[in-house]
């Protein structure tokens, strides 16, 4: 059957008529540079071929209409009651913000959007780090933008979509999931610069080099809207303040910002965040040297090095994440690390072509003898970036 005609149908059954079209939003793994977004630092994300699905169309009302197809609800808000986590008035959160945030964000930033119906279906694991969110928005982004005639570039709709996260459904994440959502294309892997917004497509084919990305969902749910992620960010301004630099992408003698550092009362803290961004940050761009050299295995000690990073100096790991890159390796993975925002979700591994399914049976085993639930995993190749799809 064809892969939209679910979202198709249940628009057609919700309004009455075919939807205008179908948009589409990847989620993505980061290959390298993690917390380093809002940081002003480097990322290094490719798209997934896991996606959000949006059959829409324009309203003769001023309503927004929301469905999820996966989740079997709708949910419908006028276009002037859309409101913002920090409203005094503002409801609890919930999936349809990701949506309805986007409408709002359009519309604060001076968008004609009027009312809409917005039939949503996901293949993103959800709260796995694979940026299912982003996905969400990126999707929902497009679909207005065409709805309603708006001449925005991939750049921006990524910014906008951002502010429906951050302002909208209250997660303070940087820009990585929606630029990597919005700009990154098919068989390449994306480099941002989170100050310049300067993108490079770096060219990365996997199989060419004999090697594959196995991506291992350790089923350890995580969420941005909770105090960790922002207090980590928090920590870095913090310290950014103190070494006296807009962000901590300028640092650039991590041995005298140490010491500095060391004289604060929480001095371990912030020896360790900074110590992680500024040596992720090298590490992106050690990466882009690799990928450019065509010699793809040289990523992996560059993943090993970040996951021990995020490990003992970020301190974003759990046992669940740490347990399945020590037994990819163990297994034969060139390299691992864990991908996304940390405590909990995917981890990803480096593995020689054929290899990555007996490597992730290796981790259901270790799991199971350590009393965790059962992970799953997949194997992905840099797909498209967010487009319409009918
Ligand atoms: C989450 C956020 C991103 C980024 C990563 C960590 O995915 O949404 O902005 O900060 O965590 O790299």
């Amino acid at each position: 059957m064809n892969p939209l005609q679910p979202a198709i149908d249940r628009y057609t059954e919700l309004v009455g008529d075919s939807p205008t079209g179908v948009w589409a939003g990847p989620g993505r793994v980061n290959l390298i540079g993690e917390h380093t977004d809002y940081n002003d630092g480097f990322v290094m994300p490719f798209a997934l071929q896991h996606a959000a699905l949006v059959a829409a169309g324009v309203r003769d009302d001023d309503q927004v209409v929301v469905d999820s197809l996966d989740l079997s609800e709708t949910h419908t808000v006028a276009l002037d009651d859309l409101t913002p986590f920090d409203a005094p008035d503002a409801p609890e959160r919930r999936w349809s913000d990701y949506l309805l945030g986007c409408v709002w964000a359009l519309r604060e930033a001076g968008h004609a959007v009027g009312g809409v119906t917005l039939v949503l279906s996901s293949d993103v694991p959800v709260g796995a780090g694979l940026s299912s969110s982003a996905a969400i928005e990126c999707a929902v982004v497009g679909a207005l933008c065409d709805l309603f005639d708006l001449d925005i570039s991939p750049m921006d709709r990524a910014k906008l979509a951002r502010v429906a996260e951050n302002a909208y459904v209250g997660a303070p994440t940087g820009l990585l999931d929606q630029a990597a959502s919005t700009l990154c294309t098919l068989g390449h892997t994306l480099f941002l610069d989170c100050r310049s917004l300067e993108t490079r497509q770096i060219p990365i084919d996997l199989a060419a080099a004999g090697l594959e990305i196995l991506v291992l969902d350790t089923k350890t749910p995580h969420s941005h809207v909770d105090g960790e992620y922002a207090e980590r960010r928090a920590t870095c301004e913090r310290a950014a303040a103190i070494l006296g630099v807009p962000a901590l992408r300028d640092v650039d003698d991590l041995g005298s910002a140490l010491r500095v550092l060391a004289a604060e009362a929480d001095n371990d803290r912030l020896v360790k965040r900074v110590r992680h961004v500024v040596t992720e940050n090298d590490r992106v761009l050690e990466a882009i040297e690799v990928a450019d050299s065509g010699d793809l295995t040289k990523l992996a000690p560059l993943l090993d090095a970040s996951h021990a990073s995020m490990r003992d100096d970020f301190e974003i790991t759990v046992p669940t994440v740490d347990l399945a890159v020590e037994t990819v390796r163990d297994a034969g993975a060139l390299g691992a690390r864990m991908t996304g925002g940390g405590f909990g979700g995917c981890i990803i591994a480096l593995c020689r072509e054929g290899e990555g399914e007996g490597i992730g049976q290796r981790v259901a085993a270790a799991f199971a003898e350590a009393g965790f639930g059962a992970p799953v995993w997949f194997t992905a190749t840099p797909a498209e970036g967010a487009r319409r799809l009918a």
